[in-house]
């Protein structure tokens, strides 16, 4: 049978109460589809690795980490011991250009069993896709601090586009509209203020519209973007964004949804060269961390799209279908966030139940 050699970040906060529950789940799966999960588990967070060593990772970190099949993660950030760009750039960030995993993919479904914050949706409405460009863009490192102070004091941090950085993740996007049921694609850009990076997203945009004539391909501006999904999130198929942009959208989704605690997303590395890495949209959530409350569910959810990778699809499947049939059927294991009170632990092994409960059957 297939073993695939797992690296496991647990990270900061609840990174270190859900990661349980998502290997909870991937085990049944395991169990129940017959592959080995082979895990090793590293305490790369900002209350041990870095309070010990003064830096997050590493400086071996690539030859660490790169030979195995996936990187399972849960959350980095302590602001009160280390500042988060500190504690990001040094972990989070560094994977996701070191091992390339330039597209972010970023599910959002209103699950059966989730209530909408918004009026008059119910499950299925709201089923799109952020594709979030995850290696350039506004996240530069090009800047700096002059005349620090002084009254002349002037910061700048550059956007870099490449037309390599561009073009790949707009090819992915196109592939994934061409591949789903209603091929509608949505680019969101601000081409009327940020006038130089902007429109040339627009171009290559455009460009690449052209070679996939099948895709409905249309594009808004960021700002409008953001109030259409509120008052029209149906309309949505594929949406595909700059690295800020699509990171904005990306916890707007989910909250339409119902909470940003089942929120996926998956760091691909498309070309295989180096690992993938799987982990919540969420962060590690310092106001609610310790208190074994949060929702275990967009790990879980990761951990589902972490096999469909691995070339697990069926197991993919059916951890899906095991969340959102415990949502729908058990709202006595839901989380505060989902208007429950029940724990992270209670949803998670209701959540593994349901998986090897489907197994037997
Ligand atoms: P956050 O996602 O951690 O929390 C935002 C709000 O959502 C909080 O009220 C939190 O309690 C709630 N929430 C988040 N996940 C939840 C869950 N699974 N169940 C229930 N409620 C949940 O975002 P933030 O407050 O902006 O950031 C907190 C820390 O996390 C910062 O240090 C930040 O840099 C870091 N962060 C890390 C990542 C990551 O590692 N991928 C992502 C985002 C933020
Ligand atoms: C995310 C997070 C990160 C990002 C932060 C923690 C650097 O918000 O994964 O969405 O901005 O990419
Ligand atoms: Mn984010």
């Amino acid at each position: 049978s297939h073993r695939y050699r797992i690296a496991v970040v647990p990270g900061d906060g609840i990174g270190r109460e859900v990661v349980p529950e998502g290997l909870r789940c991937l085990r049944a799966a395991a169990r129940g589809h017959g592959f080995e999960l082979d895990v090793t588990e590293f305490d790369f967070g900002s209350a041990d690795y870095w309070v010990r060593h003064g830096e997050m990772l590493p400086p071996d970190w690539r030859e660490v980490l790169g030979g195995f099949d996936a990187i399972f993660f849960g959350a980095v950030g302590r602001p009160d011991v280390v500042p988060d760009h500190v504690s990001l750039w040094g972990s989070l960030l560094q994977f996701r250009r070191g091992f390339d995993q330039y597209v972010n993919l970023r599910p959002v479904r209103l699950l059966r069993g989730v209530r909408s914050p918004l009026r008059d949706h119910g499950p299925g409405d709201i089923d799109f896709v952020v594709v979030r460009e995850n290696t350039e863009g506004e996240y530069s490192s090009i800047g700096g601090r002059i005349f620090e102070g002084t009254d002349r004091e002037t910061v700048v941090q550059e956007t870099v586009m490449t037309r390599t950085g561009v073009d790949r993740v707009l090819r992915y996007a196109f592939e994934l509209a061409a591949a789903r049921p209603r091929k509608h694609l949505t680019w969101a850009t601000k081409s009327n203020g940020i006038s130089i990076t902007m429109p040339y997203w627009d171009e290559r945009a455009a460009a690449m519209a052209g070679r996939y004539p099948d895709v409905a391909a249309d594009s808004d501006h960021i700002d409008i973007l953001t109030a259409k999904f509120v008052l029209r999130p149906q309309d949505y198929d594929v949406v595909v964004a700059s690295n800020l942009f699509g990171d904005i959208l990306s916890d707007l989704g989910p909250a339409c949804a119902g909470t940003i605690g089942i929120a996926p997303s998956a760091n691909i590395n498309p070309d295989r060269t180096w690992p993938s890495l799987f982990e919540p949209v969420h962060g590690s959530a310092p106001d609610i961390a310790g208190r074994g409350i949060a929702n275990p569910v967009g790990q879980i959810w990761s951990g589902a799209m972490m096999l469909d990778h691995l070339g697990e699809p069926d197991a993919a499947a059916q951890v899906v279908a095991a969340i959102e049939t415990v949502l729908d059927e058990q709202p006595e294991v839901h989380t505060p966030d989902l208007g429950g009170s029940a724990t992270t632990e209670k949803l998670g092994a209701a959540i593994a139940d349901e998986i090897a409960r489907a197994v037997a059957s």
